[in-house]
């Protein structure tokens, strides 16, 4: 069976625009945040294919010459929800599974691209995740508060992986609804359909503003020690 990888590169960073202009082709260790994940892509060997979701026509050059192949370039949309709508529909016939990644989490690890690969095809939805450290309560309009078990909390990660037919059914569901989504898996939460989570031990976090580039160069070095 075959199976794409679809690498979400399309978010316009607005708040990492003041001082690096665009987040995925910002320099981490000497290579962009995008080349990171791309690397690990190709070296796990899980993909067939990588559609790849720019932003503007100059952002799509440079991602050409980071980018492996074979590469399907789809321009992104305004939201997340709609990048990654459109990367589905871009999806030749012949794909049975799809991996949707953020290239703003550069420390994703072979090991876990060939579990999550070996993972989907058994469960059709798993998604890499950490356990809650916080305390996490329900704020609501009333002004109470809802503590929740902090047991059976979970922070999502990418990437999240699934069957194409699922995925594409849940997005149109979603897309029916008008539902917001922030990750792929709530899309098929929709359909009632149980999703798998695969722990991650080790740190995976999203580039979210300049100040995390630091941070991330030192995650880097601690990790190649
Ligand atoms: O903006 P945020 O940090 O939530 O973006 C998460 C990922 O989704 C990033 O890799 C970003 O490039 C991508 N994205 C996208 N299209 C958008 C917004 C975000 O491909 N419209």
């Amino acid at each position: 069976s075959r199976t794409a990888a679809i690498l979400l590169a399309a978010g316009s960073g607005k708040r990492m625009r003041d001082s690096v202009p665009d987040k995925v082709l910002a320099p981490l260790g000497g290579k962009p945040v995008f080349s990171h994940s791309a690397a690990t892509f190709a070296e796990s060997g899980v993909a067939d294919l990588y559609v790849i979701v720019y932003r503007d026509q100059r952002q799509m050059l440079e991602l050409t010459a980071l980018a492996p192949t074979p590469t399907l370039f789809v321009p992104g949309g305004s939201e997340r929800q709609y990048s990654v709508a459109s990367a589905l529909d871009a999806l030749p016939a012949d794909i049975e599974q799809v991996f949707i990644h953020d290239c703003a989490r550069p420390f994703v690890r072979v090991e876990h691209l060939i579990a999550l690969h070996k993972i989907v095809r058994k469960e059709h939805a798993v998604v890499l995740a950490h356990r809650v450290t916080d305390t996490i309560k329900l704020h609501r309009e009333t002004g109470h508060l809802k503590n929740l078990d902090r047991d059976s909390l979970w922070a999502m990660e990418t990437p999240q992986v699934f069957s194409r037919d699922l995925i594409v059914k849940a997005y149109n569901s979603a897309a029916n609804r008008g539902t917001r989504l922030t990750d792929d898996a709530s899309a098929v939460e929709l359909l009632r359909h149980p999703v798998a989570l695969l722990e991650n031990q080790y740190p995976n976090p999203k580039l979210t503003t300049a100040a995390d580039l630091p941070w991330f160069e030192y995650l880097l070095k601690a990790d190649t020690l």
